[in-house]
């Protein structure tokens, strides 16, 4: 009986040369590991919540065309439909508890198992954190943390009881850095990166696999799809405010191409022991981030950030 994806491979003779159709080479699946038989899906299974648009898309098609089975969702999604790029779409809204499960099901039923999950939905509310409503606070949460949180509860059983998996929540560089005017933003994603970090002690033992993407500024959808918190635009921060927005947007305007993240994760998935934290975008950014946050005394580091958003 054929035990895991690599010797699959290893029994088929099947070559990574072969074109998207193909299976994924042996050595760049290692990290994908059964205890127990696999499905008759001979592919990684991968689910990536958000796939719509900008990076989840990205992600979706490109590791499709690397011959992983990929089914992406979106809330407006018709029911299990080929999306333009090539991988299956299923109808998901990551707020809702019924529509999470009977989404994860649909693919646990149809593939027999679930490898990889992305954790990728998310939007953006922005305004001073006095300004925004503790109801605008909590629909932040919502998408961004409680919505993770309910895929991995979701899908958890599945991999334990399998003893494989692997779960990569999409965090943010401004989940390491707090990002003025995006307070309730940068929030959402300190606690996607508490629970992710406390998440991976946890599943170890048990086979599962848990990782945090951390993107800088990407060209995709996100600010056009973005929220301002109602007051923002009124009241004492009101220029702040929109000399904030204007720096949000020049950055992912000029951000990245999601591409990069979609390598990035490719990585992570044929990775043997994933790091917690891969930092992905301009290297101006993560070096921010990183290293520079940890050395500069914090009042200086925050007028370099204020002063990068036009804010001091
Ligand atoms: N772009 C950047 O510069 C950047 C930087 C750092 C981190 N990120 C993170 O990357 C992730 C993707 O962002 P993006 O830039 O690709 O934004 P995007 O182009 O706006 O895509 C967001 C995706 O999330 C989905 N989504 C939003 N709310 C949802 C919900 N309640 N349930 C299910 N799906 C939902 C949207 O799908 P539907 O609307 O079709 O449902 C869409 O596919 C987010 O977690 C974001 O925080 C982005």
């Amino acid at each position: 009986m054929i035990r895991s994806h690599a010797e699959f491979i290893q029994a088929n003779g099947s070559s990574w040369e072969n074109g998207p159709d193909s299976h994924p080479p042996r050595r760049r699946i290692r990290g994908i590991r059964h205890r127990n038989p696999p499905s008759v899906q001979s592919k990684p299974v991968v689910l990536i919540t958000g796939a719509s648009s900008g990076i989840g898309r990205a992600c979706a098609e490109y590791l499709h065309s690397r011959g992983y089975c990929v089914y992406g969702t979106s809330r407006k999604a018709q029911e299990d439909v080929a999306a333009p790029g090539g991988f299956r779409m299923i109808e998901m809204d990551v707020t809702e508890e019924e529509s999470v499960q009977r989404g994860v099901q649909l693919v646990l039923t149809r593939e027999g198992v679930l490898d990889v999950v992305l954790n990728n939905a998310g939007d953006g509310v922005a305004g001073a954190v006095e300004d925004t409503s503790i109801e605008e606070a909590r629909q932040q949460f919502e998408t961004n943390f409680f919505g993770a949180l309910r895929v991995c509860r979701a899908v958890l059983p599945a991999m334990r009881r399998r003893g494989s998996g692997l779960i990569v929540n999409v965090s943010s560089l401004g989940g390491l850095v707090a990002l003025p005017f995006q307070g309730l933003y940068s929030a959402s994603k300190f606690a996607l990166e508490g629970m992710t970090e406390a998440l991976r002690m946890e599943v170890r033992p048990h086979g599962v696999r848990v990782a945090l993407l951390e993107p800088g500024d990407f060209h995709t959808g996100f600010t056009s799809a973005g929220r301002a918190a109602r007051d923002a635009p009124r009241g004492v921060y009101r220029q702040r405010f929109l000399n904030a927005l204007a720096a949000m947007e020049r950055d992912e305007s000029g951000g990245a191409d999601p591409q990069l993240v979609a390598r990035t994760l490719e990585r992570i998935i044929v990775a043997r022991a994933p790091r917690l934290r891969y930092k992905v975008g301009a290297w101006t950014q993560r070096f921010a981030a990183g290293w520079l946050r940890k050395v500069l005394p914090q009042r200086l580091f925050e007028r370099l950030m204020m002063a990068s958003y036009g804010v001091g």
